[in-house]
């Protein structure tokens, strides 16, 4: 089974080197001649006959004589199979490691205990559980015994397990929240935070989604560029009207559309606007931008840029049991119990839920399906019935038992289902975020004349 998944990714990685050398415009047979490699070497690859290290060589190869990057070329091997990665409780606990921070007199003791969960080289998430070690008898956000950390470059979605504080920093203000099993937040983005326990008999656990959005995947263009060439792309987004202005100006630059130039369209089009009167802060009125879009053919929808609110830089849920509904509404055959965790509007494919899994029956419980990875996690008393299949897969359904603690990852398009076990509910969080193939990804791609050869494993011409 392993050296099958070996030869098909050696067989991908063929794949991508064939879609460059399109790109390129050559074929096999000349960049092997022009790069000196036997053909025989590239045929072995794309054929899926060479080894992953000879495939990882020939890439490097080819990375080297012509501008492309080697990662674009490497396909990792897959670390799960039929869409779907289980990680045992026991695994994570193996992976458990202490970290300690300094407390009110400065002295460093037990912070947190973190294990590992459920993720895939695939996966957007790095999802962790994290036990508070740090015990505070007070919900003060100024107590000198909590240890903020320094906020992170990932987004973060949190489930609450037991009395956890949860503490968290905008522009040098502290808060807190307490926090109970099915509260949940979201964090933005380098914003500080950190999480202490109220109690010192019982448990206090957080499931730490930290996951990557499309930033994270531009990472490496963005190291490449530097920090002083990145902060030309930082728009206000916290002063909208700042935004819409920077926003303008770039896409004026972009188009080779000088202020002279500027003017006159805006004189031709009646437009009242100066590009030079424009200053940081100032209103740009919505009528005159639609105006220009129209006038240098570009879509308003450009400048709707994410709306930024005290609320949404860090959100707060807590659990609200008027808001569960059942997922199938069959009140004699209830299936699932739902509640959505901490949302944000700027995050529009990121969603949370709890699930109580009521139903006993897999196969008349909802089969759920996302075009988004998922990430699951067991934090009940009781295990529970999972079962799964890929979509358009003409393969019978997998299952297998999630026991508590046990996590999931789900490769997007996998249809998945659970059932409860001898009436016990079980209870789980589930998240859901997008991939690299995000909403943007899906909508340029959709514009494509042909979707059936994304995954391009010919030459461009006969
Ligand atoms: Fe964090």
């Amino acid at each position: 089974m392993i050296k099958n998944l070996e030869s098909l990714t050696v067989k991908l990685i063929g794949n991508r080197l064939l879609a460059e050398a399109n790109d390129l415009k050559r074929t096999i047979d000349s960049i092997s001649k022009e790069i000196c490699v036997d053909i025989s070497k590239f045929e072995n690859v794309i054929d899926g006959y060479a080894s992953f290290e000879e495939a990882v060589e020939l890439a490097t190869q080819f990375s080297k004589n012509y501008p492309v990057s080697l990662g674009d070329l490497i396909i990792d091997l897959p670390d799960h199979i039929d869409g779907v990665l289980i990680m045992r409780a026991e695994e994570s606990k193996k992976s458990a490691r202490v970290f300690q921070r300094k407390d009110s007199v400065q002295k460093y003791t037990d912070y947190y205990e973190y294990r590992d969960t459920a993720t895939s080289n695939i996966s957007p998430f790095k999802p962790e559980w994290i036990k508070e070690l740090r015990y505070v008898d007070n919900s003060d956000p100024e107590n000198p015994d909590v240890a903020y950390n320094n906020g992170h470059f990932l987004h973060q979605m949190t489930a609450f397990i037991g009395p956890v504080n949860f503490y968290w920093e905008i522009d040098g203000k502290k808060y807190s929240s307490e926090m109970n099993t099915g509260d949940s937040n979201y964090i933005t983005p380098f914003w500080k935070h950190s999480f202490a326990t109220r109690s010192k008999n019982e448990d206090a656990i957080i499931i730490a989604v930290t996951f990557a959005g499309n930033a994270a995947r531009a990472r490496k263009e963005m190291y490449h560029l530097n920090k002083n060439a990145m902060s030309n792309y930082f728009l206000d987004n916290r002063n909208n009207n700042n935004a819409k202005s920077l926003l303008l100006k770039q896409i004026l630059d972009d188009r080779c559309i000088n202020n002279k130039m500027f003017d006159q369209i805006c004189k031709k089009n009646n437009i009242d606007l100066n590009l030079d009167s424009i200053k940081d802060g100032d209103k740009i009125d919505d009528i005159s931008l639609v105006k220009v879009c129209d006038a240098i053919d570009i879509s308003p929808a450009i400048f709707d840029l994410p709306n930024h609110t005290f609320e949404n830089e860090v959100v707060i849920k807590k659990k609200d049991f008027n808001e569960s509904y059942i997922l199938n509404d069959n009140k004699a055959k209830p299936d699932y119990k739902v509640s959505t965790l901490a949302h944000n509007k700027r995050m529009p494919q990121m969603f949370g839920f709890e699930f109580e899994i009521l139903g006993n029956e897999l196969n008349s419980n909802t089969q759920l399906k996302s075009s988004l990875h998922s990430y699951i996690y067991n934090f009940g008393d009781n295990p529970v019935n999972f079962s799964w299949v890929k979509e358009n897969d003409k393969k019978d359904n997998l299952s297998n038992k999630i026991m508590p603690g046990d996590s999931i990852y789900v490769e997007p398009f996998v249809k998945h289902a659970f059932s409860s076990i001898d009436d016990n509910a079980g209870k789980l969080f589930i998240f859901r975020v997008s991939g690299a193939v995000s909403l943007e990804v899906q909508k340029e791609i959709s514009s494509f004349a042909a979707t059936d050869r994304l995954i391009e494993s010919s030459q461009w011409f006969d």
